[in-house]
């Protein structure tokens, strides 16, 4: 595997619409642009090509709502013959929910590459308002953690983290939990989309990798702002990075572990998935925390050390299943966060493995969507993207 396949990837699935330039997920699986997947896209085009990864950020923004909200899908092309069911979630040419905030992480490093504040200037209003709605809209309690209005704003559909509030058993079929998504996305358009109200009615889960991920964005908007001297910006945004900080200690924290809370009490939803890998990413652990976890869990062959690591659902969850979407299988994306994260705390050599096993998957599979953890089978759509991370593992 040569470093230019992944550009070559990236570009087989380059798609330029009303002068809109942006990648797709998979070109028959995913024939639109989504949120998350771009700012990963943007990520590993800052590795080939400075100007497609600014063109995609810009795409993405080009749909921001007027509350601040960027939504999860853009439907650019509706005629396309992909596979993808076009759901419509209360409007025409996006969704109406949002995904993980990777926006800031995304325009810090084409900044890194290029130090072009230009660049940073032009899209540094849309960021803002981004960050500020969720850290208000989503926040409605005003205890500093940030909430999820449906189990795909999180990136993650199907996984066994939101069986509780989905209220469905460990093992279900997928078709199954579509129906409870879906049924969610009725109530969302019922109660037009109105974040605090679904949220508190319908869905009040507070999630730590999206959690995480903002952590980490606002620090990168931070310098983004204060690359450009918006002291006032760099101090409010700091501030809140540390409430979330101090509010994920103190109701997702315990037995050692983060993890993501449900209701207005903030019941803890202890299921092992690779969201207890991710406060390494934000660097929220201390070294003795990270050296346990690390040691105790994802080390660990009877939880997260398989064959082809790191699954998403530790093996002795009953709800794992090898092949079972969020459920199991390894992803590129969060093997990636998972290798960032072990960089922060100097286990480079336990990153360096995770690499190895990410592009022996790639090798032996193909650029497939996620794979079985214990065999190495490649599951789900074909050419996708956000494989190319692999790149971005440096
Ligand atoms: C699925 C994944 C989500 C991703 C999307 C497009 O819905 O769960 O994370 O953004 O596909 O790739």
């Amino acid at each position: 595997m040569k470093n230019k396949d992944f550009y070559q990837l990236l570009k087989k699935n380059r798609r330029e619409t009303n002068g809109f330039q942006y990648t797709v997920p998979a070109p028959g699986a995913y024939p639109y642009q989504w949120l998350w997947d771009s700012c990963f896209h943007a990520i590993i085009l800052t590795h080939y090509k400075i100007n497609d990864a600014k063109n995609e950020i810009v795409s993405l923004l080009s749909k921001q709502f007027e509350n601040g909200m960027i939504p999860h899908i853009i439907y650019w092309d509706k005629k396309l013959p992909g596979s993808f069911p076009r759901i419509i979630w209360g409007k025409n040419h996006t969704s109406t929910i949002t995904q993980p905030p990777m926006l800031a992480y995304a325009v810090w490093q084409i900044f890194q590459k290029d130090k072009d504040s230009l660049f940073v200037k032009k899209v540094y209003s849309n960021l803002y308002h981004f960050y500020r709605y969720l850290l208000t809209e989503r926040d409605p309690h005003t205890n500093h953690l940030i909430g999820i209005m449906n189990p795909d704003e999180s990136g993650e559909d199907n996984s066994p983290r939101f069986d509780f509030a989905l209220n469905l058993p460990p093992n279900h079929t997928l078709k199954e939990n579509t129906k409870k998504r879906m049924h969610l996305v009725k109530q969302n358009i019922e109660c037009h989309f109105d974040a605090p109200f679904c949220m508190r009615n319908f869905f009040w889960v507070k999630d730590v990798p999206f959690n995480v991920i903002m952590v980490e964005n606002l620090r990168l908007l931070v310098q983004l702002a204060t690359s450009l001297g918006y002291s006032e910006d760099a101090k409010f945004f700091d501030e809140q990075r540390e409430k979330i900080i101090e509010a994920m200690k103190k109701f997702m924290y315990e037995d050692d572990l983060f993890w993501s809370t449900f209701g207005e009490d903030y019941q803890k939803i202890k299921i092992k998935t690779w969201a207890i890998f991710a406060p390494l990413f934000a660097k929220i652990l201390n070294q003795k925390q990270a050296q346990n976890l690390v040691e105790k869990h994802l080390l660990n062959p009877k939880e997260f050390w398989t064959e082809f690591p790191v699954p998403t659902t530790s093996l002795d969850e009953p709800s794992f299943d090898p092949s079972g979407y969020w459920r199991g299988p390894t992803w590129i994306g969060t093997n990636w966060f998972i290798y960032k994260g072990l960089q922060n705390y100097g286990f480079n050599s336990i990153a360096e493995e995770i690499k190895r096993s990410s592009v022996n998957l790639l090798q032996k599979s193909g650029f497939r969507e996620y794979f079985n953890p214990q065999t190495g089978e490649g599951l789900g759509a074909m050419q996708f993207s956000w494989c190319g991370l692999v790149a971005d593992m440096d």
